[in-house]
């Protein structure tokens, strides 16, 4: 079995968490919307995960809605106490499936109090701020209102920590003249590398930074070149795409999502891939490929 802590470790809130863990979003049935195909494989899929050493989940109370964080109960509660889980709100499904903004403060503290219930906890370790100013992309406007909801809510006990989610430079400035802010959770990937000035900075400054879409998420990531360097490597691209995020910055945590007890090991044995210089440099060049395409 692989040993992911051979990745390494980084600081999320209080805690230390292994830099590759696992996002929950596939899950839920077809497009993030109702139950799985499979339950038995979703909670088998989650069951894998605690058993190779994953110390860090992402989730949210929208996936589904509801659905994953009570297929993460079923299959891991009484939680490991060195577990993690983060949970992101702000957005609601309409019943046709399509992603809203619920960012009032009555929304986001039901969001909060749903959390609790469907993952059985009586204090969520970090809630993303996920800011739909922007669905498919951080857009500028302020978050002040649902910041101070946020901490209004850690002040009462609900929340240990507070990170941000699709959110900008000047976002999270003002988020942190608010309250601490842990983490941040934004689009980043080997070929979509708008973030980059942003992860130097926040590495600088000592707060998490992970990426949703690590494999490019609905679509997962083709290149020739990321395929060639994994061939050379004996590896597979995923593999590869992992293994270069975790040497793109120290602070950098994989929550890479799955539905597949087979994908899932083959994802974390990234822990485990060295990428050596002359490869790192080929795949450097991927983000101006993509550009380019
Ligand atoms: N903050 C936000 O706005 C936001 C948005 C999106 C996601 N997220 C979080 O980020 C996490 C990761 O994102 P994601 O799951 O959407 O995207 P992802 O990790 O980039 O990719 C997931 C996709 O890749 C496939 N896949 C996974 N491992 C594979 C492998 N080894 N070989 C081939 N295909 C593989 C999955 O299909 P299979 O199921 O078939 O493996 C799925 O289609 C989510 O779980 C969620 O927690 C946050």
């Amino acid at each position: 079995m692989t040993d992911i802590s051979k990745a390494g470790t980084y600081k999320l809130g209080d805690r230390t968490v292994k830099r590759l863990g696992y996002g929950a979003m596939q899950l839920a049935g077809p497009g993030v919307f109702g139950p799985p195909r499979d339950r038995e494989a979703a909670l088998a899929v989650l069951r894998e995960a605690i058993a190779s050493g994953v110390d860090h989940i992402d989730t949210s109370d929208f996936y589904g809605p509801h659905v994953t964080n009570q297929i993460i109960r079923e299959a891991l509660h009484p939680y490991p106490a060195n577990l993690t889980i983060v949970t992101k709100i702000s957005a609601r499904r309409g019943d046709d499936g399509s992603w809203l903004p619920a960012m009032s403060p009555k929304e986001l503290t039901q969001a909060v109090h749903d959390n609790l219930r469907n993952l059985g906890l009586d204090v969520l370790e970090v809630v993303n701020l996920r800011s739909m100013h922007g669905i498919h992309g951080p857009a500028e406007g302020s978050l002040k209102p649902q910041l101070n909801t946020l901490a209004d809510l850690q002040r009462q006990g609900l929340v240990r920590h507070i990170g941000m989610s699709n959110v900008t430079a000047t976002q999270i400035a003002e988020g942190r003249s608010i309250a601490e802010i842990v983490c941040v959770q934004n689009q980043y990937n080997i070929a979509h590398r708008e973030d980059d000035a942003l992860i130097d900075q926040l590495a600088a400054d000592g707060i998490a930074y992970v990426p949703f879409f690590p494999l490019g998420g609905f679509s997962p990531l083709q290149s020739d070149t990321l395929a060639s360097v994994a061939q050379k490597l004996g590896a597979t691209p995923m593999q590869v795409a992992l293994a270069w995020l975790l040497r793109r910055a120290p602070n950098i945590l994989l929550i890479p999502g799955t539905s597949s007890v087979g994908h899932l090991r083959e994802n974390l044995a990234a822990a485990e891939l060295e990428l050596p210089a002359d490869a790192l440099a080929v795949l450097n060049g991927i983000a101006g490929e993509a550009r380019a395409a």
